[in-house]
């Protein structure tokens, strides 16, 4: 099989890269990536010279080069985004380009290669906010209701998706999942940029008063997820993926950190709240189970341990990440901090 996945070089991305090669050394991967700030190569330094895998810097948005880099896929795994909700409440134009108009480019020119299956990742998000007292979780027939520039242009590629598959019968499915975490995620993200800066001796800075809840996954589980969907998953559905865990608060995310680094809570800074935070989510994957017999395996404060162990061992990494013009998003998003 031929798979074409866009934003391999992204945190989710590359980390489902490295999984289909170890897993279907069969197949062949074309990872399709502008390389914005977010994409980088390194992740998949390991594979970059494997015969099963090649490399194209392309955007998404452009439908000449989208289309020749698609001709004979079997199966496009659509991850390319911008993805972070505090750079979308910024400039939020670019989501609407990348996640909107870019996933149209590919839905159009994935029709015209007639490729078998397009598979598009997306996120709870779309879904809006639970409330804590809230017993309800997010299904695959909640309405939608997005709340961040960043949920609504994910709303929207949605929305687009489903309409190529009812309008020109192009076999696609899609799943919505919960916030991931685990090895090569950026450090503009919550649990990256808890571990980095405390690595890196400075404060964790949390939202407002803290009691933001969110439902965890391990990067491996939400890749199996995936796997399991372009196995089994039927045309046209959607399958919601969550993680493991009951509610954990953003304020004890940061405490189970601080412990495994032997820090302690003056390490912890409480600054302004994002505008329209979302309170919870809380993603109900029983139909997935159900229809695709699949489960998280990774319990949250197991592999949240492993995971700092990670940027611990992977410091160059985030080091270089760090450098830059990530400098310049810190400074504007936090002062000066
Ligand atoms: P990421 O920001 O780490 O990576 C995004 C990748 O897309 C980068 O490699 C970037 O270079 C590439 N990209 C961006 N614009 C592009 C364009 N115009 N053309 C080609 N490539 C482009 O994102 P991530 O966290 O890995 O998320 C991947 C997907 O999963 C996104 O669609 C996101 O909405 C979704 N998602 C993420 C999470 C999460 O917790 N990270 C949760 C739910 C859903
Ligand atoms: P994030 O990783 O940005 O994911 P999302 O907003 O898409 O769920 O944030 C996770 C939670 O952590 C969210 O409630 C916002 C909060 N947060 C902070 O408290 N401080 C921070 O510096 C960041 C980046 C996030």
């Amino acid at each position: 099989m031929k798979l074409f996945v866009t934003g391999g070089a992204g945190f989710i991305g590359s980390n489902f890269i490295l999984y289909w090669i170890k897993n279907h050394p069969e197949d062949h991967i074309i990872n399709f990536d502008k390389l914005t700030y977010a994409g980088n190569l390194e992740n998949l330094k390991d594979i970059e010279d494997s015969s099963s895998y090649t490399f194209i810097r392309g955007d998404i948005r452009d439908p000449k080069t989208v289309e020749q880099s698609l001709k004979g896929v079997d199966t496009v795994v659509h991850f390319a985004a911008e993805s972070h909700v505090d750079r979308s409440i910024m400039e939020p134009a670019a989501f609407v380009e990348t996640n909107v108009s870019g996933t149209q480019v590919l839905l159009d020119a994935a029709l015209k290669e007639g490729v078998g299956r397009f598979h598009h990742i997306s996120t709870d998000e779309v879904f809006g906010s639970l409330t804590l007292e809230d017993t309800s979780k997010f299904t695959e027939m909640t309405a939608y209701n997005p709340r961040s520039p960043y949920a609504a242009s994910k709303a929207g590629s949605d929305h687009l998706v489903r309409a190529y598959y009812t309008t020109y019968g192009l076999p696609i499915t899609i799943t919505n999942c919960s916030n991931n975490f685990g090895p090569y995620q950026f450090p503009e993200k919550f649990i990256p940029l808890a571990i980095t800066n405390l690595l890196e001796g400075k404060k964790v800075p949390v939202y407002g008063d803290g009691l933001y809840v969110r439902d965890w996954l391990y990067v491996e589980d939400h890749c199996r997820a995936i796997d399991l969907v372009l196995q089994k998953g039927k045309s046209g559905e959607t399958y919601c993926v969550g993680g493991m865990g009951g509610d954990v608060n953003n304020l004890s995310v940061v405490k189970k950190i601080l412990d495994i680094l032997g820090e302690d809570e003056s390490m912890i800074e409480f600054v302004k709240d994002r505008p329209g935070h979302d309170r919870r989510y809380a993603v109900d994957w029983s139909k997935t189970r159900e229809e695709l017999d699949w489960e998280p395996e990774h319990d949250f404060d197991e592999w949240l341990s492993k995971t700092v162990a990670w940027y611990q061992d992977h410091k160059d990494w985030w080091k270089d990440v760090k450098s830059g013009a990530y400098q310049d998003y810190y400074n504007k998003q936090y002062g000066n901090g």
